[in-house]
């Protein structure tokens, strides 16, 4: 079997096609969608996504703002810088790009975020509405993952998913959100005894390790669905994920690439969270 390749770039211009004549059709009635990006220190990894999320929202009509500071900003500085965003009725969406520098309690950051803006969905109460089901801001690249699975009409009810990885921002949202789906859950992490016992028996893989080829077809069951959300930088500067692509392809139904896979998503839906955010606020 040869999988078919799930393109996320294909799917997130398409996407971003329909969010565009939406975000125009916001600015007929003068609600113009804005997001501001906070970056803290000059992490060059950092600094490339941020231009990604700029580039992507100026595309689509989205109005963007980044705030650049200093590794030397306090806590209390970037406390501050969020409650003057959380009250400026122009911006709808705060991103604060992670990771902070040591001396800043990301945690703390986070649950300064008004909820209503927290287009990351990372604060507590977003997290918590998504695992009681309830209408929230879903955590882009989970979210991103849950789309493409749609739009192959993938079935998740049902099925067993194994989730590699646990953080906060990827494996434990994914799974939940897989499980919100109706799927019979699994995670695995780096404490896993016989990872390979657990993902031959995945209907649905989604491997967030950060390491390159970690997971080959050894580690699949046939006709598996393989989601790669690893972005591994090779000596050579090329990019990879943590799957190996082309022994995987060989096994699996479906697989996604690296890149053109999750990434382009994870950034889509971000747009697609601040659109929301826009509404909901001018709701209010
Ligand atoms: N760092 C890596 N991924 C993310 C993300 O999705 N959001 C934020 N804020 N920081 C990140």
């Amino acid at each position: 079997m040869t999988a078919e390749v799930i393109n996320g770039k294909e799917l997130a211009a398409e996407i971003k096609a329909e969010m565009k004549a939406e975000v125009s059709r916001l600015r007929e009635q003068g609600l113009i969608p804005h997001l501001t990006v906070v970056l803290v220190g000059d992490d060059p990894a950092s600094k490339s996504y941020i231009n990604g999320k700029k580039k992507a929202s100026g595309e689509i009509g989205i109005s963007s703002q980044i705030i650049e500071l200093p590794s030397s900003t306090t806590e209390k500085e970037l406390l501050e810088l969020i409650d003057r965003l959380n009250h400026d009725r122009d911006v709808h969406g705060i991103l604060v790009q992670l990771p902070l520098p040591e001396h800043i309690q990301e945690q703390s950051i986070i649950e300064a975020i008004d909820p209503a803006k927290d287009v990351d969905g990372f604060h507590p109460i977003n997290v918590g509405r998504m695992m009681t089901g309830k209408d929230s801001f879903l955590s882009c690249t989970p979210y991103g993952i849950i789309t493409m699975l749609k739009s192959r009409d993938i079935q998740i009810a049902g099925k067993h998913a194994v989730v590699i990885g646990r953080s906060n921002i990827v494996g434990k949202p994914v799974g939940q959100l897989l499980l919100n789906e109706n799927a019979t859950v699994t995670y695995c992490h780096s404490k896993t005894a016989d990872l390979k016992h657990h993902t031959q028996q995945a209907d649905i893989l989604v491997v967030a390790v950060g390491r390159a080829n970690a997971i080959d077809a050894d580690y699949l069951k046939g006709g598996a669905v393989v989601v790669d959300v690893g972005i591994n930088r090779l000596a050579d500067g090329s990019l990879t994920g943590d799957v190996d692509f082309d022994s995987a392809k060989e096994k699996a139904a479906y697989i996604t690439p690296v890149p053109k896979g999750v990434g382009p998503m994870t950034i889509t839906m971000l747009l697609k969270n601040t659109i929301k955010a826009a509404i909901g606020l001018a709701d209010h």
